[in-house]
């Protein structure tokens, strides 16, 4: 059997009216099972150089009835010459059916997911064409962007849908060096483009991302971010004050009966005009909780907790509040703390104003934030991220969705991680609550990670769309398998072999299960972290940069853990700030992140 044939629809076809949609066929199909089918070759098209056309990975399609069945092919193989037949043997080409090619209301060729109409023995099989190929991955439709080109064809076009990519969740996933940021930075930019009104927050861990989104994106870093220490609920506050250790549990329930206290001495403020009228309550008689996302100054909290001290009698209930007083004004007077510190009572209550700026409610031509991660202590990154990540959530559910917002989270598998006795609960709780909850309240996610197995698999599988990039490892290949359909699967074997910039997509946003290439990003755009860029440049070194580079490198990791003895700590109360007046010691940021060059390069940029 060797005929031309021509689609249904051939005629029809929108932006491709007067092309026909016509292929010559190679072969017919000799078995459907399911969404199976196989094809038998023809010999005279086995003998042509077309047949590199019909491997492993590539497309048939189908003529049945009215539409165009499209089969990817994932098996050839060559059948022996049985005893009845004695001719040669034969070659047939096993397809998973994914979708076809029918005529919309219009009239028009649309290629649509999932098959209508089987395929018959005898139906006439031909490798897709590009115009084919071209309708199944590169609709003409206001809701798809361009992310690359087919890889078996790069003159193909390859679209996802953003609609489902964002409301349904996304991951991208392969180990180091494949492209994962890079693609991060084509599809965002291209949601950028479409999707004006979203607003996107990026945990950037690297900082890598400052250059890669132009006047579209707000940089956040330790020195900018005002993230005041009221806004962490009680779990974070007890993970900021233990510098990311569990708490010793008579301190925490010490700290969880004065918080409340705290924070109804600060809504007094507001009704009376005098200060010291204030009553320090009982947390019993406060409709506060230690989560109530309300301010308080920590000098109310250090006063209750000092109050009630010299009330004690019992030695070892005594000490447990002295510690705990020592280990916040340390906290609340190290530098490196500054973003939760200085300011953080100026303006009173400013909730609304640093929601607004974080997750840029009112954008101004600005509808995203890169938040640089590399300058924060390393004990706080994991209840930073846990704020953030809930407040993102939380203002979705409270507004009902009023402003949209894409949160997308590199090395998400340190924050949200598989094995629930690492990384800090209420990160991967927020994650989660995205990941399950998010999509009700305008509230999605967007996970990049090298390690797919290390990932909280009830965050994972929330993920509709996957790219899945180079994997050499045996348990994340396992892991993407057990998420993929069967053709996809199928696919997958290719995984470990896939090039830079090469991805196999799967899931809600693309048509079909699709090897394809990124976009090639130009090098301005390119993420890089601000290290890698340096070796690469013509960056000289001296003496005096290795010094600074250990001064950075010790205060990094210098702990603002004391060891808090018997004896009370010195705290100098003299600098302590006024009521509701800015704690601003400029100094602090003196020994924040530094900038190592003095001739205007500079890390961390703000
Ligand atoms: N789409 C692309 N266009 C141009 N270059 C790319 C692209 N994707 C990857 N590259 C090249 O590969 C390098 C590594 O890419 P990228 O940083 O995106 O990898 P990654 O998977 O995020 O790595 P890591 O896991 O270490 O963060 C880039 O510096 C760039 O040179
Ligand atoms: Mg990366």
């Amino acid at each position: 059997m060797d005929t031309t044939f021509t689609t249904a629809i051939g005629s029809g076809a929108r932006s491709h009216s007067q092309a026909p949609l016509s292929v010559s066929s190679v072969g017919y199909v000799t078995s459907v099972s399911g969404a199976q089918a196989s094809v038998e070759l023809n010999a005279s098209f086995l003998n042509s150089c077309a047949k590199r056309k019909v491997t492993v990975g590539k497309f048939f399609g189908i003529v049945s009835g009215s539409s165009t069945i499209i089969g990817l092919i994932t098996e050839i193989v060559e059948q022996a010459a049985s005893s009845q037949n004695k001719d040669q043997g034969c070659s047939i080409a096993r397809l998973e059916l994914v979708g076809e090619i029918r005529a919309d209301a219009t009239g028009a060729a649309q290629f649509q997911r999932g098959i209508s109409e089987y395929p018959s023995i005898g139906d006439s099989a031909a490798p897709l064409s590009d115009l084919q190929l071209g309708l199944v991955y590169s609709p003409s439709d206001a809701k798809t962007v361009h992310i690359g080109a087919l890889q078996q064809d790069i003159s193909v076009n390859v679209h996802i849908n953003i609609e489902d990519l964002l409301t349904k969740h996304f991951a991208l996933l392969g180990t180091t060096g494949v492209g994962k940021s890079s693609g991060v930075v084509i599809i965002l930019q291209q949601i950028l483009m479409v999707r004006p009104n979203l607003r996107i927050f990026l945990v950037d861990p690297h900082n890598e991302y400052s250059h890669c989104f132009g006047d579209k994106a707000q940089i956040l870093t330790p020195r900018n971010l005002r993230l005041p220490f009221w806004l962490f609920n009680f779990e974070e506050t007890v993970d900021a004050f233990f510098g990311g250790r569990p708490g010793i549990e008579e301190e925490v329930e010490i700290l969880a009966e004065a918080i409340p206290v705290a924070k109804s001495m600060y809504a007094q403020y507001h009704s009376l005009a005098d200060r010291n009228t204030v009553k320090k309550r009982d947390s019993k008689y406060t409709s506060f909780t230690g989560d109530t996302p309300v301010p308080y100054r920590i000098e109310d909290l250090i006063d209750v907790l000092d109050e009630r001290m010299g009330k004690l009698e019992n030695r070892a209930l005594r000490s447990a509040y002295h510690k705990l007083i020592g280990r916040i004004r340390t906290f609340r007077n190290h530098p490196r703390y500054a973003f939760m510190f200085d300011n953080a009572n100026l303006g009173g209550d400013t909730m609304a104003d640093i929601l607004a700026e974080i997750f840029r409610l009112l954008p101004n031509g600005r509808p995203m934030t890169i938040m640089q991660m590399a300058g924060f202590p390393a004990e706080i990154v994991d209840s930073v991220v846990s704020v953030l990540c809930r407040m993102a959530f939380d203002f979705g559910l409270w507004s009902d969705g009023i402003a949209p917002l894409l949160f997308v989270c590199e090395e998400a598998h340190r924050y949200a991680p598989a094995n629930s006795k690492v990384g800090f609960g209420p990160t991967r709780r927020a994650l989660s609550r995205i990941a399950k909850e998010g999509r009700k309240y305008g509230v999605f996610l967007g996970l990049v990670t090298q390690r797919p197995s290390e990932i909280d698999p009830a965050i994972i599988s929330q993920c509709s769309t996957l790219f899945v990039m180079r994997m050499a490892n045996d348990r994340d290949q396992a892991l993407i398998r057990s998420a993929a359909s069967d053709a996809a699967a199928s696919l997958l074997t290719f995984v470990p072999s896939l090039g830079t910039r090469e991805v196999f997509a799967f899931g809600s946003a693309v048509a079909i299960p699709t090897r394809l290439m990124f976009k090639e990003l130009p090098v301005e755009h390119q993420p890089n972290s601000e290290a890698a860029g340096k070796s690469s440049s013509n960056w000289t070194i001296d003496k005096r940069h290795i010094e600074q580079v250990i001064e950075r490198w010790r205060s990094s990791t210098m702990s603002h853990r004391v060891i808090v003895d018997e004896d009370p700590p010195v705290v100098p109360t003299a600098s302590e700030p006024p009521l509701l007046a800015p704690a601003s010691d400029h100094q602090r940021f003196k020994t924040l992140r530094k900038p190592l060059d003095s001739s205007g390069a500079r890390f961390g940029s703000s």
